[in-house]
């Protein structure tokens, strides 16, 4: 083709001029594994691939795909077994299956909060909140990271002006790792009547009896909106769902674009994760991830490292350098010795706050976080 869109062209070239441009490579198997959101090992689990298929057999459910999108002709039984199973789980009245995480709260942000409504957020909220919040016809303000005084600020100067305000966070931020004081967040929405949004993306798995999640770690329940689970991280296998009251999920249904415009889930993704969550409730396997967290930490500190680490007490432990060439060399040189730590690149993260992510995972034995260690002490 001659001609070509000129924008593709220079922001292609931009982003090679920056060295932060993005190629899609195969994950080396035969590395230790520090970048996957695998924290449990689910996702290789042969007993819940074999449960899954069990479960499809035992369901006459021996299809490839939903056929259309659930309110044409891609519900199935299946779909109501597992969002029982989840409610009950979560310890939610209700629950909605979406396809991703990104579809979930697309459709979430995109509907919920009206014309005369406010969204205020975390400015460090994962790529499909905001692109959920750009979608939604309600105003939207972002706020400092995990900065209650910042937000209650946002909130007492436009109150009264606003009929309803929705403050959207995540219990485990996805690039740091780190947490809000949910106690005290969930205090503030009580008080100031804002309707508070949580996305457990990374907490599901992580923390709470049997990996529950923080929300419930913390019996913050009944104070949440709306949480947001997914399944391609810590449960191993694909798609995500909302947790709120009936009256929510009916809305959903019935408005949330990504929910209803689309082809839903494949019974075999649906049986995963119905596995997985039965896997999950008599594993060992959140214990021992919260395990290796500790010795991770505390490995941190004996090796001087705890200063380039943000302070994380989730299986996300961020080592920030500044400089793209810098934390692209140092996973490179790690690459080389086997471990596979995936370097994390401005504009997913500010600029100078480029990192190596290690993502933590209970199959990970002590031995290989402390050689993975001992080298970064080597490249720093
Ligand atoms: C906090 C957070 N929310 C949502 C998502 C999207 O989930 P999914 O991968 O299921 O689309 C991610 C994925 O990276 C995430 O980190």
């Amino acid at each position: 083709m001659q001609n070509y869109p000129s924008g593709i062209l220079k922001k292609i070239d931009e982003r090679k001029r920056n060295n932060s441009f993005r190629n899609l490579n195969d994950f080396p198997d035969q590395q230790i594994d520090f970048s996957s959101n695998d924290y449990l090992g689910f996702a290789r689990s042969a007993s819940i691939f074999k449960q899954a298929s069990t479960i499809l057999e035992n369901n006459y459910l021996l299809k490839n795909g939903a056929t259309g999108s659930r309110l044409i002709s891609g519900n199935y039984s299946l779909y109501n077994t597992v969002e029982n199973q989840l409610a009950k789980f979560h310890q939610s009245e209700s629950c909605l299956l979406f396809n991703s995480g990104y579809d979930a709260n697309l459709g979430l942000l995109s509907s919920v909060p009206q014309r005369n409504d406010l969204i205020l957020f975390d400015e460090l909220s994962h790529a499909s909140i905001r692109d959920g919040i750009r979608l939604s016809l309600a105003k939207s303000q972002k706020f400092q990271h995990n900065n209650f005084i910042d937000l209650v600020e946002k909130i007492t100067k436009l109150k009264g002006k606003i009929e309803n305000i929705f403050v959207v966070t995540e219990s485990v931020f996805s690039m740091d790792g780190d947490s809000p004081d949910l106690k005290k967040l969930a205090a503030i929405c009580e008080e100031y009547n804002c309707f508070l949004i949580v996305d457990e993306a990374h907490a599901v798995g992580v923390f709470g009896e049997q990996g529950s999640g923080l929300i419930q770690q913390l019996q913050l329940e009944d104070k949440i909106f709306a949480r947001i689970i997914t399944f391609g991280k810590a449960i191993g296998a694909h798609g995500a769902a909302i947790l709120g009251d009936q009256k929510l999920r009916h809305f959903l249904t019935n408005y949330a674009r990504s929910f209803i415009y689309t082809t839903a889930l494949p019974p075999h993704s649906l049986a995963t994760i119905y596995a997985a969550y039965q896997e999950l409730e008599t594993s060992d396997s959140p214990k021992k991830l919260q395990q290796n967290i500790i010795v991770f930490k505390k490995l941190q500190q004996e090796l001087d490292l705890e200063k380039y680490f943000i302070e994380s007490d989730s299986a996300i432990q961020s080592c920030v350098f500044s400089g793209i060439t810098r934390v692209k060399e140092i996973s490179a040189l790690l690459a080389e010795k086997g471990f596979w730590v995936k370097a994390i690149l401005a504009p997913t993260v500010a600029k100078d706050k480029e990192r190596l992510r290690f993502c933590l995972h209970s199959f990970t034995a002590k031995e290989e976080m402390e050689e993975a260690l001992s080298l970064l002490k080597q490249f720093v």
